[in-house]
Order: structure tokens, then sequence, then C-alpha cells
């Protein structure tokens, strides 16, 4: 396993974390299989992961709940004594605040859930534009503050899947130690992105990524052309291992979460992280990355540069959002996810089935682009 260190914070994280959302379970999402966990996680210690990641409402029954993920951490930690060994970070849920008291039960919860007395990272989870103003109002950033100097909190952070000019808006807005983006090679310009993350990780913040694997879909499924490029090339990779190297080729990413839910997934990426150094690609590797980007990026539907001309849509539309979410999924052959991320990420006035096709975007759009019928397809595919 190799380390490195965590931004400006210098603690020593296993470049391989493990993500906590995905463990193993039986049947339903929220009933861990606690044996099959309990295996995944000595073995991931035994060989050098010593950052484990996880959240109020992992496996749970809805993200209003707390779900089973902390709780099931909390026991394997205490049953095995290795509370010490590893950092654990796990995070505030931001959407459940509404008094300036939640966050003090939150936090307090979350160590009895995790039978601990204190969080090596604590993280604001999935701030959205939408709602950081609240939280500000709410005294969240005093509360971290309050947190860490009473020693419940090492360190802070947060996570977001949303846009550039927001995420250096938060970066800039506090003393954070780091924080945790979506970053893989199909997202180097959406969500926070290549920009985000070098912003983030030059003022110091130690950079973690989740959904390496686009949530799995890059590694499972590959679409045949791309197999082919990875087939013909002289390197014997899995499709996982090349995106876990694209991403640990990175200097300034600290840590390289992932959800693995088998032996083989866990012992495979294990492998990567025994030697994927930074700057350690060869010019033959980068191209080999960049004609699979490029077949990938072949399949989007909408040319849609995001340059924003056609905002503020009268009706209320993100535009541009809509027809990102509309690309992955015609890119990765894949709806169920992305779906799920759009019902997420967006306010429901905000969702394509809301034009009324007025047109104003097709006058000032730059790139052409017939909106209302792309938005028609956004609704049909997505359900709104
Ligand atoms: N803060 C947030 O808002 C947020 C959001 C998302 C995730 N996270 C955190 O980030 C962690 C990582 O994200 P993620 O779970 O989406 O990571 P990911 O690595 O992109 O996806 C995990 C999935 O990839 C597949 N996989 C992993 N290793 C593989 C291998 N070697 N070969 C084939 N398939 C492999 C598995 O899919 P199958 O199960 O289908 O086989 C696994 O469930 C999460 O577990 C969670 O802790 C945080």
């Amino acid at each position: 396993m190799l380390y490195r260190e965590m931004g400006r914070t210098g603690e020593k994280v296993s470049i391989l974390g493990f993500g906590c959302m995905r463990l193993p379970i039986m049947g339903r999402y929220d009933q861990i299989d606690v044996e099959k966990a309990s295996s995944l996680l000595d073995n991931a210690l035994d060989q050098g992961i010593n950052y484990l990641d996880t959240a109020y409402p992992y496996h749970g029954i809805s993200t209003s709940h707390g779900g089973n993920s902390e709780i099931f951490l909390g026991e394997y930690l205490t049953e095995s004594s290795r509370r010490d060994e590893i950092y654990l970070a796990t995070k505030l849920p931001t959407w459940l605040l509404e008094d300036e008291g939640d966050m003090e039960n939150f936090l307090k919860e979350q160590l009895k859930r995790l039978q601990t007395d204190y969080i090596d990272f604590y993280l604001l989870h999935s701030l959205k534009e939408k709602q950081w103003f609240h939280l500000e109002d709410l005294g969240v950033l005093e509360f971290l503050d309050q947190a860490v100097a009473d020693g419940r909190i090492k360190y802070t952070g947060f996570s977001s899947h949303d846009e550039t000019d927001f995420i250096k808006e938060v970066v800039d807005s506090y003393n954070w130690d780091m924080c945790q983006i979506q970053y893989n090679y199909l997202d180097e310009n959406i969500q926070v992105g290549k920009e985000g993350l070098h912003y983030a990780a030059d003022k110091g913040l130690g950079m973690v990524i989740m959904e390496p694997l686009k949530g799995g879909v890059l590694a499972n499924n590959v679409p045949p052309e791309v197999q082919e490029v990875w087939d013909e090339s002289q390197f014997e990779r899995k499709p996982a291992e090349w995106a876990l190297r694209y991403l640990w080729n990175i200097p300034e990413i600290s840590v390289v979460l992932s959800g693995m839910n088998t032996m083989e997934q866990l012992q495979e990426n294990l492998n990567t992280a025994e030697d994927s150094l930074p700057n350690s690609m060869t010019p033959e590797e980068d191209k080999i990355m960049e004609e699979v980007k490029k077949i990938y990026h072949g399949k989007i539907a909408v040319e849609c540069s995001a340059c924003g001309y056609c905002m503020p849509c009268p009706s209320g539309i993100n535009i541009p959002l809509c027809f990102s979410y509309l690309n992955q999924a015609e890119m990765l052959e894949e709806y169920s996810e992305v779906r799920n991320q759009y019902y997420f990420m967006l306010k429901e006035t905000e969702m394509a089935g809301n034009c009324l096709e007025c047109g104003l975007c097709e006058e000032i759009c730059s790139q052409h682009i017939p909106i209302r019928e792309k938005l028609k397809e956004v609704a049909r595919k997505m359900g709104n």
C-alpha cells in the first residue's frame, strides 16, 4: 500500500480508502451482511488501508434516516479493537438541519453510533448551492470550530457534487482541511471537475475522490468498442485498474475511495494501489486513456458547452445541467444511476419537464441546439 499526505494536515493516508456506502448486504440495502463486511474490512486493514469513509444515511431506508453503516463500523472497530489504526471519516447530513441544535445532536448521535469519542475527518455532507446560505445562517462553521476545539473532530471537510464556481466559493469560505469530490476519467469537466480539484488542492486541502468507477459503470458492462481498446493495448489490465491508475497519477489526490463489496474487487484494487505512483503514467498510457475518453464522449446526445447563455430560463429549468445528465446517461448506456443523481441534484422546478416551449433559449444558444426538442428527450428519459 502506498500512502500520501492529506493536504496540509500532513496525515499519512492510504491511497485506497474503503467506502462504506456499498457494503455487502443480505437482500435489502439496510441489511448489511456483517460477516462478509467484517472479513472485507479485516483484509483491507491487514493490507494497509487506513481510511474508512461512512455517513449518517448509508445503508438506511432513506436519506432522512440514520442508516446501518455507522452502526456496523462502530461495532466492528470496537470488537476488533482497531479504532486507533484507522482514520475515520463521517459526515453531517446537511439536508436534515433545521435548527441550530440539530448539528450538535447529530454529532453526538454519530459518536455514539460509531462508538468513539472523536472523528478524524468530519465532513458537511453533499453541499449544494441551494442550501449553503441556510447552513451558514444556522452557524455550521462556528459549530465546526467548536467541535474541533473540544476535540470531537480532528479535521473538517465537505463533500459535494455541485459545480466548480460554487465549490470555489465554499473553499474560500473556511479553513477546511479536506474535501471529497466525485472524479474519474469521464468527469474532468462536470461537477467540481479538474478546475475545482486543482483550485481546492492549491489551497492546501486534502483531496478525497468518490465514485472513481462512476459507481461501478466504468468497470462493469463496458461498451465493446471501449473494451477493444483495452484489449488491444500491451497492458494486461482490467477496466477498474485503468480508472484507478488514472486517478493516482494525479499528485493532488490523497485518497481514492472505492465501494468494494467482494473480496475479488478489494484484492484487485489493493494490487493496483501497490505501485500507482503520482505522475507515473507514460505517454503511451495517456494515449490509450484519451482514446477511451473519446469513445465515451462520442456517445453524447447534446453538444452543450454549458456556456449558460440560455439561462435564466423563464420556467426555471436548469438547461445545462439537464443536458449534462442526458449526456452522461447516453455515454454510459446506463440510466438508473444517472437518473438517481438527476433527482438528487435538481430541484423539481429545474427539471426538463417544466418546459413551456417559449423558445427564448434557442434564440441565444451559442451552439444552435434545438433545446426544446432535447428537453423533451431529457424529460422522457429521466421521467420529468
Ligand atoms: N459524499 C457523497 O455524497 C458520496 C457519494 C457517493 C459516494 N461516496 C463515498 O465514496 C465511496 C466510493 O464511491 P463508490 O462506492 O461510488 O465507488 P466506485 O468505486 O465508483 O463504485 C463502487 C462499485 O464499483 C464496483 N467495483 C469496485 N471495485 C471494482 C473492481 N475492482 N472490479 C469491478 N467492479 C468494481 C462495484 O460495483 P458492483 O457492486 O456493481 O459490482 C462497487 O459497488 C462510497 O462508498 C462512499 O463511501 C460519497
